[in-house]
């Protein structure tokens, strides 16, 4: 188990979908579309939420690998995808890093995963790719920002407790939390590969109140465990945030940003 439940990430991935920067699966897709049977390798895959998002746009002949540590959500991802020729599944834990399956893998995809990630891991996966040549689309990578268009008085201490707590240890070391996307940009830069990124925030309004619930009262734990702010405090802050969800006009965003980076290599291709 890895504490991410499937019922919130069947919550989230229609805002993910809709999040995803579409330039940057274009680019996915056309570097894909020049490599012979091109391997796809989704890391952190959950239940599978990458691939139900990008398979329809990437070519045909994509075959994929789809990773996580955890046995039942790669359980329920099968169920979900259920039997296909050109897609496996692979139990493994991310932080033995020599031993990710990237044999003619031509780009990793991953999903909401390297906010969790520390810079040690992203160092070393960086060195990894650059080996193999291999490419990197990290899609929804947290970026430190959440805006309300009805603001409420502890807002800002909030988001300053909810950022702190992202940069606890997630499992690979301090996480990197709002840091992600400029880390992997500064290790995959020193390794040669060619980058663009582009802004995928959720734009959540009465029509995602499922997620803008289940959002706002997953803050609780990780603002407690700051300890900043009291239980009172925090219970008070998400009951009113909960009661404007309603409200004309209201609107809250949460920053993301999408990187892909191509292999120098694969660039003169
Ligand atoms: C936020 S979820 C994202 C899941 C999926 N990519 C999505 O977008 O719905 C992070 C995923 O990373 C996986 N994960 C976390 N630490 C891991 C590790 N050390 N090795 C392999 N997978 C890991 C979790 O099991 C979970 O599926």
């Amino acid at each position: 188990m890895s504490g991410f439940d499937s019922t919130w990430l069947a919550l989230r991935e229609p805002a993910d979908r809709a999040a995803r920067a579409p330039a940057m699966v274009a680019r996915l897709s056309s570097h894909l579309a020049t490599v012979n049977t091109p391997r796809v390798l989704d890391i952190g895959c959950g239940t599978g939420s990458t691939w139900r998002s990008l398979a329809n746009a990437l070519p045909d002949s994509v075959c994929w690998t789809l990773l996580d540590h955890d046995s039942t959500l790669l359980d329920e991802a099968k169920k979900r995808i259920g039997e296909r020729e050109n897609v496996q599944f692979y139990q493994h834990d991310l932080t033995d890093i020599d031993g990710l399956p990237l044999k003619d893998v031509a780009i990793v995809t991953a999903s909401a995963l390297f906010d969790l990630c520390s810079e040690t891991f992203c160092a070393a996966l960086s060195a990894r790719l650059a080996a193999q040549s291999c490419g990197l689309y990290a899609a929804l990578n947290y970026n430190g920002v959440m805006t309300w268009t009805l603001p409420l008085p502890l807002d800002a201490q909030v988001l300053a407790n909810f950022n702190q707590h992202q940069r606890t240890d997630k499992g690979f070391g301090a996480a990197l939390g709002p840091d992600a996307t400029d880390c992997l940009h500064h290790h995959l830069v020193a390794h040669g590969f060619e980058l663009s990124c582009a802004s995928s925030p959720w734009r959540m309004d009465a029509g995602m109140k499922d997620l803008q619930i289940a959002f706002l009262t997953g803050l609780r734990l990780p603002l407690v465990e700051i300890g900043n702010l009291s239980p009172a405090q925090i219970d008070q802050w998400i009951s009113e945030r909960i009661s404007l969800i309603d409200a004309p006009d209201s609107l809250c965003e949460v920053g993301h940003t999408d990187l892909i980076a191509l292999p120098a290599i694969a660039l003169q291709a």
